[in-house]
């Protein structure tokens, strides 16, 4: 079963967006490039915790990639990949995403474990 996560206008193009929300934090964000949108597990491989610093902050500045600011650990933005920081080759979490003719954007009910890429 899939669940609407959101429509692909209400994603700001090239910026992240952090949806899901349940206490203090959302449990996915969002990244939308262009027709592209690719759905991450609000979840650092690290301490998993989440990533943000405060509300859809997800990007370093010059918005090519993904930052943790807990620890400052780096992600490639398409594959997750942490290439600088404390959990350097480990990875994100994606959430698969499927976007209809309308535009919006589907994600399963279910959301994947924090440690579906991340085995020890
Ligand atoms: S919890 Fe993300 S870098 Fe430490």
């Amino acid at each position: 079963m899939e669940r609407r996560l959101c429509h692909r206008d209400e994603l700001p193009d090239h910026l992240a967006r952090g949806l899901l929300r349940e206490g203090r934090h959302d449990r996915v964000f969002a990244i939308r490039r262009g027709a592209e949108v690719i759905v991450w597990l609000n979840d650092c491989p690290h301490n998993h915790r989440p990533l943000e610093y405060q509300r859809d902050q997800f990007l370093s500045a010059d918005g090519q990639h993904i930052v943790c600011y807990a620890h400052s650990a780096h992600f490639d933005l398409r594959t997750g990949h942490c290439f600088a920081g404390p959990c350097v080759g480990r990875y994100l979490v994606p959430v698969p995403a499927r976007i209809d003719g309308a535009g919006n954007i589907w994600i399963p009910d279910q959301l994947p474990a924090p440690s579906a890429l991340n085995q020890a």
